[in-house]
């Protein structure tokens, strides 16, 4: 085997000493391979890998997920664990709470890290990261994406992607596109015009494969305009494949594809996780029954079909094979490293949002006494769940155990307040069981004598990820939160108008009892570092520098989805949902500055321990030709360092179609130290500008005049300036 990987590896490295390009390699192995080997290499060979070329020493392709952490492995052709002893990660921040920091840098920091545990555990393809847009708050998969706004979903994943990849491991963009529901991700047809589309829904998977230069991209499940858009050619062909130009890999979600047919012409190159018939789990040779094996093969040798499409499915994997399990440049990695948890922690607590700190309660007086924390979500285990994203962590410190941490004088006492979800875990790992046998109402009370004589209430409450609520294959069914926490809520803050409430998601909750508590605290799924990245920014170790990357509406009815139509879809006869974005590019912020209705929290929105003062944007032209560069000054104002992300939005005062009041085009944030001044500058082009003009089918940037908006939040404007094209 040795001596066959050396032929063909140096076969497809050098020709009398010169390194061939990536294409010729590809070449030059493709010549070599049989029909038989060609049709090995472009589906599964096991849940998560697919085959190489032995004859030639080329090794298999493994893949894993996936966002937030590399998944432990299952067993060859099962969902259940392997049982595996070495492959306990680090569990990094969901991608909610990267998008929250707001910092590209921090990006970069994730994705080299992530991608330095997927190469230790040898996989080359990690499934992410998920860029869908946030259209509703009910949506069970927020959670792993990036927010309701295209412009910084793109910009943060544009360097997660370039991160993972200087490991010579993969990403795999997904869910591509349109899936911004779990609800009957199967069969839920998406309806949606082109402008839309092009201004919403496809910009960060744009970002990821054009400038973040992703290798491979995953098809979603649902269907837009027909077809499952693991094969549908206008999403895959037309768009990704031409208009972009896309040289990487087209990867099926886990049992996305559902015919030949589809598969071979439909764009898709490489299928995984097919239930074809009678072929669920532990059936032997299954895959060689997956619509792009033995059906395919036939379909060849009988001459229904040619072999260009084979041909450049093949190329793509060759290629991406050359790229990450051919790739000799990656290094051994790292796992679960000092360093990576620290990365962890970093990006957690500068991904926590301050929402609100009535008179300065927070942080935390290092000399507290007493700190009573409250709530489930304080000690329950976060990193298993969810889905696809579940991991096996090596460590995960609980909210409680953070606190404890950063206040080891204090006397700390835990209630838990309320009970929901208690037990947990997945196959044989992750097992945890919180159930406690009080009754509500005891655990009320006993909550309630708890905060007798305490310096400060913490209660930390929210979703989790079980079922229904913040978890893949499902959405959840209500903007509530779960379990009566609204009462028990309420209840503390009737004896304590001090109470601070953490809330853990990745969506957007109701808050009715804003007002009557002292601080909220917008927590995520923050991994193994999760207890600690809080108490950081609770104990003022860490300045609260997140940003709301979704809008909070007081209530759900104030969101832009108001009929079955739009959500979650109307079932036709043919069992397939039919859904019709029909609120069209007025989403998220979008739609609450064009109705005026006021959100509870606004996009972009986020408090801070200290005070900045943004100053008057300086343009370097008043006329944008090609590019203009917006400088605009920031000085740290109050009294401990702290970073402020100045926010760019751009509105159209005159145009041809109809237009948001204004959208995201650019953010930096910067840390400055009490009293420091600095500046932020921001470059402006013909795409800031631009909107997608379906007549031309392309990005029009109409002359007229334009206003910058720049603030500190979507619904805190500081000053404005005009520019025209
Ligand atoms: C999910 C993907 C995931 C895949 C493999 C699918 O069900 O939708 O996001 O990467 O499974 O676990």
């Amino acid at each position: 085997m040795a001596a066959m990987a050396a032929v063909a590896l140096s076969a497809c490295c050098c020709v009398r000493g010169e390194k061939k390009s990536l294409d010729a390699q590809v070449e030059d192995i493709l010549s070599q391979m049989t029909l038989e080997e060609k049709i090995a290499i472009i589906h599964a060979q096991s849940k998560f890998s697919s085959a190489g070329v032995p004859r030639l020493g080329i090794p298999e392709l493994w893949t894993d997920d996936g966002p937030h952490g590399v998944r432990p492995d299952v067993l060859w052709d099962q969902w259940n664990s392997a049982g595996n002893t070495n492959d306990s990660c680090t569990a990094f921040p969901a991608l909610t709470c990267l998008a929250a920091t707001f910092d590209r840098e921090l990006s970069s920091l994730y994705g080299v890290s992530v991608g330095e545990e997927a190469r230790y555990r040898k996989k080359n393809v990690l499934l992410g990261p998920g860029v869908n847009i946030y259209r509703t708050p009910l949506g069970g998969r927020n959670f792993e994406y990036m927010g309701e706004d295209p412009y910084l979903a793109s910009r943060m994943c544009v360097n997660y992607i370039k991160g993972v990849q200087s490991n010579g491991v993969a990403t795999c963009v997904k869910h591509f596109c349109l899936n911004n529901q779990e609800f009957n991700r199967h069969t839920v047809n998406v309806k949606v015009d082109d402008r839309t589309l092009y201004e919403i829904y496809l910009p960060a998977f744009k970002a990821a494969v054009t400038e973040g230069g992703s290798w491979s991209i995953m098809g979603a499940y649902n269907l837009y305009d027909g077809t499952h858009l693991c094969h549908n050619s206008r999403i895959l062909n037309d768009i990704l494949k031409k208009e972009w130009n896309y040289d990487g890999v087209v990867i099926s979600d886990w049992g996305g594809v559902s015919d030949t047919e589809g598969a071979v012409k439909g764009g898709l190159d490489l299928e995984f996780g097919t239930w074809t018939d009678g072929l669920t789990m532990g059936a032997t040779n299954s895959y060689d029954r997956y619509w792009m094996a033995n059906p395919y093969l036939e379909k060849i040798r009988s001459g229904e079909y040619g072999t260009d499409e084979l041909d450049d499915k093949c190329r793509r994997v060759l290629k991406l094979m050359l790229r990450t399990s051919l790739y000799d440049n990656g290094g051994p990695g790292r796992f679960t490293c000092p360093e990576h948890y620290a990365a962890a922690r970093r990006i957690g607590a500068e991904g926590i949002v301050l929402l609100k700190n009535e008179g300065g309660l927070l942080p935390i007086a290092a000399d507290a006494a007493k700190i009573v924390v409250l709530g489930e979500n304080a000690i329950k285990p976060m990193t298993v769940g969810g889905g696809s994203s579940s991991l096996k962590v090596q460590k995960e410190v609980s909210i409680l155990e953070g606190i404890r941490n950063a206040f080891p004088n204090a006397e700390v006492i835990y209630e838990r307040a309320y009970q929901g979800s208690t037990k947990g875990g997945y196959d044989n790992y992750g097992a945890y069981d919180i159930t406690d046998e009080r009754s509500a109402e005891t655990l009320v009370a006993d909550a309630l004598k708890a905060c007798e004589g305490a310096d400060y209430v913490i209660f930390a409450g929210g979703l989790n990820k079980d079922w229904m609520q913040d978890a893949e294959g499902t959405d959840r069914v209500d903007y509530n939160l779960p379990y009566g926490q609204n009462e028990v809520i309420e209840a503390l803050a009737a004896v304590r108008s001090d109470l601070v409430v953490v809330n853990v998601s990745g969506n957007a909750v109701a808050m009715p009892w804003a007002d009557r508590v002292g601080a909220i605290i917008q927590d995520w799924y923050l991994g193994s570092e999760a207890g600690n990245s809080l108490a950081d920014v609770l104990s003022g170790a860490v300045c609260p520098s997140g940003k709301l990357p979704f809008t909070i509406p007081v209530a759900l009815e104030d969101g832009p989805l108001k009929t079955p139509e739009q959500y979650p879809g109307v079932k036709g006869e043919d069992g397939i949902w039919q859904e019709e974005y029909s609120e069209g590019i007025y989403v998220g912020y979008r739609w609450y500055e064009k109705t005026g209705v006021k959100p509870r929290f606004a996009f972009g929105y986020g408090l801070s321990y200290t005070s900045f003062a943004i100053g008057e944007p300086k343009l370097s032209s008043k006329v944008l030709r090609d590019k203009l560069t917006v400088t605009v000054p920031v000085e740290n104002t109050g009294d401990v360092r702290g970073a402020e992300v100045v926010q760019l939005y751009i509105g159209a005062d005159n145009s041809v179609v109809d237009r948001p009041v204004k959208e995201l085009k650019g953010f930096e944030k910067v840390w400055l130290n009490p009293g420091e001044k600095s500046s932020v500058s921001f470059t402006i082009d013909r795409q800031a500008v631009s909107f997608f003009d379906t007549e031309i089918h392309d990005w029009n940037a109409e002359a007229g005049d334009y206003t910058i908006y720049i603030g500190s939040s979507s619904d805190d404007i500081s000053s404005t300036a005009r520019f025209s094209l």
